[in-house]
């Protein structure tokens, strides 16, 4: 006999609450997640009617540059400590993936801890992040930080209006955006031009996690740096500065840090495995020329263009699809061997830190 729905979700949430900590707001850390009017949810494992492996799961709908693709995510992973080794977090991934698919996502994505640990689960590192290092004394190089305030509730529409203009982001509604920005530990920044118009935001830290990163911000280059130059201003003297989150595809802020002479250190988005294969089919398709022919295969996936055929395995197609650190060397590979040309590859997929669970 298996435990109600209901029983399962709370002792789940005990779980998951008891392992990474009882003295932290995990509710309102992740709203999406935990608040029953969102779309996330909480995946249990039993053994003898009790919980023993939960996680957190959430689909979300990626946008890249108009095209939508939806992902799951995975996160807060936790087995009971007196049944871990025994392959549970395994079972419970799959399961997790398993509900996921049938909610349409394609692959399952997750901010790992413990790399290893998801590289033995068939995880792989895919995306690109780059994260800029702003120190206290480069803050006289930024933007006057005029206009320039805490956010207020009341700012919250325009800040998600902002939001949505990014290219490459996780699709939110404004209720979305306004229960992620009231979780706890965030200091959000605004600027308001002359007519009191919010024209740009930042936000930094989120519960235990992302802080001294500015892992979301919103509007022109300019006034986002003229919050960061605020905000640095706020922070105490002896704080070494902080580090700013940006997508590969925001290359106006790139080419702004860049010029500044702020250094960049290139990471990873996360990491993913399939649950979809027949829609990576689809996704080489669309971004393949139009003499592509693709072929499901047990081990993956097969291509052939008018030079030859190769067959991918699942790794090879995140590989090839949204390499880590937008490394082309498979499409390059590709290109040549199949003799066809994927202009549009590789994706750049990217989430905000609000969106992390
Ligand atoms: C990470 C965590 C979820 C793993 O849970 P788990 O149920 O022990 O995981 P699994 O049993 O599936 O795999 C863990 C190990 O057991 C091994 N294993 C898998 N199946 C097994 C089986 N049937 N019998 C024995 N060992 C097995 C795995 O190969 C793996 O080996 P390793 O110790 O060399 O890495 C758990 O340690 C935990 O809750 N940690 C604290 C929270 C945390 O860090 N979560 C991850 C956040 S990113």
């Amino acid at each position: 006999m298996s435990l109600q729905t209901e029983i399962r979700t709370q002792r789940a949430q005990e779980l998951i609450q008891n392992t990474f900590g009882a003295d932290r707001d995990l509710a309102g850390e992740y709203p999406l997640v935990f608040d029953p009017t969102f779309s996330g949810s909480l995946v249990g494992l039993e053994h003898e009617n009790e919980v023993v492996s939960a996680c957190a799961v959430l689909p979300r709908d990626l946008v890249l540059n108009g095209w939508l693709m939806r992902v799951g995510l995975i996160g807060s992973v936790a087995t009971h400590p007196d049944h871990r080794g025994q392959g549970y977090a395994g079972q419970l991934l799959e399961r997790a993936e398993h509900v996921l698919f049938h909610q349409g996502a394609v692959l399952s994505l997750l901010w790992a801890d413990d790399a290893k640990f998801y590289e033995k689960k068939g995880y792989v590192p895919i995306g690109v992040e780059i994260d800029y290092k702003i120190e206290m004394q480069d803050a006289a190089k930024l933007p006057e930080a005029l206009g320039v305030r805490f956010m207020q509730s009341r700012d919250l529409a325009e800040v998600h209006a902002l939001y949505v203009r990014h290219s490459h982001r996780a699709d939110r509604t404004l209720a979305e955006t306004m229960a992620l920005l009231q979780g706890p530990g965030i200091t959000a920044i605004v600027r308001e031009d002359e007519a009191g118009a919010i024209v740009s935001y930042i936000v930094m830290g989120r519960g235990h996690d992302l802080q001294g990163m500015v892992h979301e911000w919103g509007g022109d280059t300019q006034s986002v740096l003229a919050c960061v130059r605020g905000l640095l201003q706020c922070l105490p003297e002896e704080c070494p500065g902080l580090y700013l989150m940006c997508p590969v595809t925001s290359v106006d802020m790139r080419q702004t840090l860049l010029d500044l002479e702020i250094p960049a250190l290139e990471g990873i988005l996360g990491m993913a495995r399939i649950i979809d294969m027949g829609a990576m089919a689809k996704i080489f398709e669309r971004f393949g020329d139009a003499r592509l022919t693709v072929t499901p295969e047990p081990e993956g996936l097969r291509l052939e263009g008018p030079a030859g055929s190769t067959v991918l395995d699942a790794q090879k197609v995140l590989l090839a699809l949204m390499p880590p650190q937008g490394n082309r060397g498979v499409v390059d590979a590709l290109e040549t061997e199949l003799g066809l040309r994927f202009d549009a590859l590789p994706l750049s997929p990217f989430t905000w830190g609000l969106d992390s669970i």
